[in-house]
C-alpha cells in the first residue's frame, strides 16, 4: 500500500494535488521577484492559511512567455511582476482573471488597481542630476529633459525597457500623443551617448560626469543611498535626486504587481494569497525589501534611505489608464528613435 505522504508528492509529481482530496491545499506561484527575504513571507503564508507554495522563479518576461506557452494547461495561479506595462501585456494577452475582493478594494488604493492586477508596491521614476554640469532648475520635469539646452546631457537605458515605455504612456496621458513624441525626438537629440545599461548605470555616469542628467527607478537610487560601500557613497554624493513634476502632475510612478491568472487552478488560494499580500506585514516586507514603498498608504516602512528622501507628490493616474497607453508609447518611441 504507498502511504499517503508518498501519494501526495507523487500526485504533485503529476500536477494532480490540486482539489485532490488526500492533498494540501496548493498555491503555485510565478514569481520575477527573488529575494531570500521572501522566504519568511511566504511560510507565514502557508502558517496563516495551511496553502503550501510552490514557486518558479525566472524573468519577467520569461515568465510570460512560459504562461502563453502553457495556455489552459498551466498550473500557475499567480503572476507577480514588475511594471505597469509587462502587467498590461499580461493582461492583454488575456492571462489573468477578474478578481472581486473587498479586501483588496478596501486596503489598495484604486489608482492602484485594474480589475485584474493589483499593485503591491510602488517605486517612482526619478530625475538625477550632476549639479556640475546642469542646473537645477534646467531638470525639474520629464518635460525638461527634451530642452535643447541639455544637448548632449542626458543619458537614459534603453527606451524599449518597459519603465521608458510606463513613463511614454504616462506623458501621452497627460500631454498627448503629438507632444509626447515631440518630446521623444528632443529627448533624443539631448543623449549623450546612445542608451546603453541599466538605470543604475546611468546614475554611475551622472556622477562620473558622462551625463549631465538621467532617469532611474528611485529603488536603484535608495540601493545605493542605503550600501555602505564607499564608492556608492560618493556615487549618491556627486549625483542629485529630483522628484520630477511637483508643480504640475506628480511624479510618475510604477508597481509590483500581481494578479490571478485564468486557468488557475487554485483560484480559492490565489485570492487568499492577494488579499494576503495587502496584508501590513506582507505590504512592509515586499516593499522593503527592495527599497519600494507599500501600496497601502498605511503601511509604513523602517527604510533610512526612503526616510531621507522624504515624501514626494505622486502622479496618481490609474494605473488602467498608464497601461493602455504603452503600445503607443513603444510606436512613438520607434518613429522617434528612441531604442
Ligand atoms: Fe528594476
Amino acid at each position: 500500500m504507498i502511504k499517503k505522504a508518498v501519494l501526495t508528492s507523487l500526485l504533485a509529481t503529476l500536477g494532480l494535488a490540486a482539489g485532490s482530496a488526500v492533498a494540501q491545499q496548493e498555491l503555485n506561484i510565478y514569481s520575477a521577484r527573488h529575494y531570500q527575504t521572501d522566504e519568511a513571507l511566504y511560510g507565514d503564508f502557508t502558517k496563516q492559511t495551511g496553502i503550501k507554495i510552490n514557486r518558479i522563479e525566472a524573468k519577467e518576461d520569461e515568465l510570460i512567455e512560459r504562461l502563453r506557452n502553457e495556455g489552459a494547461n498551466s498550473p500557475a495561479d499567480i503572476l507577480i511582476t514588475v511594471d505597469a506595462s509587462r502587467l498590461a501585456k499580461a493582461d492583454e494577452m488575456g492571462l489573468f482573471a477578474p478578481v472581486k475582493s473587498a479586501v483588496l478594494e478596501e486596503r489598495i488604493p484604486a489608482h492602484l488597481r485594474t480589475y485584474t492586477w493589483i499593485a503591491f508596491s510602488t517605486r517612482a521614476r526619478v530625475i538625477v542630476f550632476n549639479k556640475d554640469l546642469v542646473k537645477a532648475e534646467q531638470v525639474q520635469n520629464y518635460e525638461d529633459l527634451a530642452n535643447p539646452a541639455l544637448k548632449g546631457k542626458v543619458c537614459t537605458r534603453s527606451g524599449s525597457h518597459p519603465y521608458n515605455l510606463s513613463l511614454g504612456a504616462a506623458l501621452i496621458q497627460h500631454n498627448g500623443a503629438e507632444k509626447t513624441e515631440e518630446w521623444a525626438r528632443n529627448l533624443v537629440a539631448n543623449f549623450a551617448r546612445n542608451p546603453r545599461g541599466g538605470d543604475t548605470d546611468q546614475i554611475r555616469a551622472v556622477a562620473a560626469g558622462e551625463c549631465g542628467v538621467a532617469i532611474a527607478n528611485s529603488y536603484y537610487y535608495a540601493r545605493l543611498m542605503n550600501s555602505t560601500r564607499a564608492e556608492d557613497q560618493k556615487v549618491v554624493e556627486a549625483a542629485t535626486l529630483v522628484w520630477p513634476n511637483q508643480k504640475t502632475t506628480g511624479t510618475h510612478i510604477n508597481v509590483s504587481g500581481a494578479g490571478m491568472l485564468k486557468h488557475a487552478p487554485n483560484k480559492e488560494a490565489a485570492v487568499k494569497f492577494l488579499e494576503y499580500l495587502a496584508s501590513d506585514d506582507a505590504q512592509r516586507y515586499f516593499a522593503d525589501g527592495n527599497n519600494e514603498w507599500p501600496a497601502v498608504a498605511a503601511v509604513k516602512v523602517n527604510n533610512p534611505a526612503l526616510e531621507k528622501l522624504g515624501e514626494f507628490k505622486v502622479d496618481t493616474l490609474p494605473m488602467s489608464k498608464l497601461a493602455g497607453s504603452v503600445p503607443e508609447a513603444q510606436r512613438i518611441y520607434d518613429r522617434a528613435g528612441y531604442r
